[in-house]
């Protein structure tokens, strides 16, 4: 080859594989910042989203707001001390249209169970698009969140994430799922599968708010005692459903039912034990310790 032919073939072999030279340095500086962002963020909380599956939860906030879907927040007037707080918490597809002056309207975190799953895709423009601010999370039981496509849930939600790529979609991992157990078991001495009890969707959104607020301030909550007080409230179980038990109702329902119920009442008790070590307050009704 002659000296000017060679140079030709040298400069034509480098223009071509310039593009394969970017791309592989473009896989390399994304593949580092994958890895980076795999290590930060909460444990036990991974995201539902095609290609990163293994992204973490990445939520801290100084201040919480954990608001329950009880009755006790109808007239609670809380709506105003609560958008001032910067994350607020809500369960399952608890609303704030028309409940504005009692529970607030801004969203940060939504927890949802598996069964109320369908209730949100029926309306999965409003909540996976425009609330979009909205970060989810959800928990369920194995049979319904595997991800190996035999979960129902975890496939519905797997759709809505391809359909609302916008959408924070997260779901708990089956580790923290067993450890919320372990934990249970640990505060009342009970294994809760052997006693037939499920945990509630506020004991997985405390534990939440536990690993994600610095301190956390509980709205339309009642203790462990409330229910046996002469001078008790009535109010409905959920401030969103006026047609149901009465709370009280409800959870002696729950904690005395042999198989499926939530302990809410015990549950409450934990969450008592826990406000002595961690910064959480209880307001509509206060809580004295
Ligand atoms: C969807 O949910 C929002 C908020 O709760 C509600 O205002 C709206 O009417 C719902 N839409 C449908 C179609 O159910
Ligand atoms: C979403 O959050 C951003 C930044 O906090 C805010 O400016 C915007 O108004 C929010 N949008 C909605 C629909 O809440
Ligand atoms: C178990 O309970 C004890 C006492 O309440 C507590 O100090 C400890 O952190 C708990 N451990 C776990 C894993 O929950
Ligand atoms: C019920 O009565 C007790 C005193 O016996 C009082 O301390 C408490 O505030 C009352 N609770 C309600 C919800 O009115």
């Amino acid at each position: 080859m002659a000296p000017t032919q060679l140079f030709r073939y040298w400069l034509c072999l480098l223009v071509l594989s310039l593009p394969l030279l970017l791309w592989f340095g473009h896989v390399i500086i994304w593949d580092d910042g994958s890895a980076a962002a795999k290590n930060r963020g909460l444990q036990g909380y991974t995201r539902i989203s095609p290609g990163r599956m293994s992204q973490l939860l990445d939520i801290h906030c100084d201040q919480c707001a954990f608001v329950s879907s009880s009755g006790q927040m109808l007239g609670a007037g809380a709506g105003d001390e609560i958008d001032r707080i910067r994350c607020v918490i809500r369960m399952n597809n608890a609303p704030t249209g028309g409940y504005e002056k009692d529970v607030g309207s801004r969203t940060a975190v939504r927890v949802v169970s598996h069964t109320s799953v369908p209730l949100l895709v029926k309306n999965e423009t409003y909540y996976f698009q425009q609330s979009a601010n909205t970060t989810y999370v959800f928990w369920g039981p194995e049979r319904n969140m595997r991800q190996d496509g035999k979960g129902p849930i975890f496939n519905l939600l797997l759709k809505m994430a391809i359909k609302y790529p916008e959408a924070k979609i997260y779901a708990v991992t089956r580790d923290k799922i067993q450890y919320c157990d372990s934990v249970f078991q640990n505060e009342t001495g009970k294994n809760r599968m052997k006693t037939g009890a499920f945990l509630s969707t506020g004991f997985f959104t405390m534990i939440l708010a536990m690993d994600m607020c610095d301190s956390i301030t509980v709205y339309g909550m009642i203790d462990n005692n409330h229910c046996s007080l002469a001078n008790r409230s009535f109010v409905p179980y959920h401030y969103y459903e006026k047609n149901r038990l009465d709370e009280c109702r409800m959870y002696r329902v729950h904690e005395h039912t042999q198989r499926g119920g939530h302990r809410f009442i015990t549950e409450k008790a934990i969450y008592g034990k826990w406000a002595t070590r961690h910064k959480i307050e209880f307001k509509h009704p206060f809580w004295s310790f």
